[in-house]
């Protein structure tokens, strides 16, 4: 008999031909609406393999009830949707997609970090609403890119990716990270930096660093106080790492310049959300990794990883 398999979202056919080969496969058919926790807690019940996505809320209660369930492949990078110590407990693979979306988050990071800085969304909108009248000295100027001063906290792949691009802009490049990485410091040019000198001098600081308990609200008000008030901070990695409200009042109150966002607490964010209320945010759905190639690379890859698992070999890339 085939080991059965659940998909909570919709996935491109090839993909599914591809467990087809091995497993029974079952899919949440929807495309743009997570499958509620109650559906998925009866679905868990029977299955072998989860495939599903970070929009999962897969807690020990959860994992208790799938009696059968030998691996969970996650199709992203992060996994903070799983309670990683539960499927410990209770002997269950849980594998990501790591590397083959670095590239496109570091690009996605660094275009909302030029997006933000030069007002582009702000720009586009003042046109097509018919302000433009006239071109004057002072009209939607921004702040300065090149040259300027990137604080990068947490140098992973994806932070050593957004470093790359920044060189190519001539930045003097700080980064904090849990332990430092001299090889990338000689290869990239850049600078290890306690976490309050890199709030202090930065002109940019991009959060590139995983969620976890340790960097829960990493950045909340003692932090953004410290910030330049030219400073711009940009998230593409969790909203929790950051005080929403604390941020909310940092750039009502002018202490920071501008924020980019692309990751938010609750995802997706409330329509009437303070945040989204300022003109010196520009925010975005989670889009870090959507390019079609990335897309479709996270979605093989983990189901790779998920076949591998369920036939006894090892997954590319295994958390637990
Ligand atoms: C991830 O993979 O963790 C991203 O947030 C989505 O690509």
């Amino acid at each position: 008999m085939k080991p059965k398999v659940f998909v909570t979202r919709k996935l491109p056919e090839a993909i599914i031909q591809k467990l087809e080969t091995s497993c029974q496969v079952k899919m949440w058919e929807e495309e743009n609406l997570p499958i509620p926790y109650e559906v998925l807690e009866k679905e868990i019940l029977e299955v072998d393999g989860l495939f599903c996505l970070l929009t999962e809320n897969i807690d020990r209660a959860l994992l208790e009830k799938a009696k059968r369930l030998k691996v969970i492949s996650n199709m992203a990078v992060g996994y903070n949707n799983i309670d990683i110590d539960a499927a410990k407990d209770l002997g269950i693979t849980v594998t990501n997609t790591p590397g083959v979306l670095t590239e496109t988050t570091a690009d996605l990071t660094f275009a909302l970090l030029m997006a933000t800085a030069r007002r582009l969304i702000e720009a586009s909108d003042y046109l097509k609403n018919g302000a433009w009248q006239t071109w004057s000295p002072m009209q939607l100027t921004g702040q300065d890119v090149f040259g300027a001063t990137i604080g990068i906290i947490g140098m992973g792949r994806i932070g050593a990716s957004l470093a790359k691009r920044a060189r190519g802009f001539d930045m003097n490049i700080l980064y904090y990270n849990r332990s430092r990485k001299l090889e990338l410091e000689k290869e990239l040019d850049i600078k290890y930096v306690e976490m309050d000198y890199l709030l202090k001098e930065s002109d940019f600081v991009c959060i590139m660093t995983p969620y976890t308990k340790e960097t829960k609200n990493l950045i909340a008000a003692k932090e953004l106080r410290m910030m330049k008030e030219t400073a711009i901070l940009i998230n593409t990695a969790r909203g929790g790492i950051v005080n929403e409200a604390d941020l909310y009042l940092a750039l009502l109150e002018k202490q920071i310049w501008a924020a980019g966002l692309d990751v938010f607490g609750e995802e997706p964010i409330a329509k009437s959300h303070p945040l989204l209320s300022l003109n010196n945010v520009v925010a975005l759905p989670h889009i870090g990794s959507a390019s079609i190639q990335t897309r479709l690379k996270m979605a093989n890859l983990a189901a790779e990883n998920l076949l591998a698992a369920l036939n006894n070999q090892m997954p590319k890339h295994v958390v637990v």
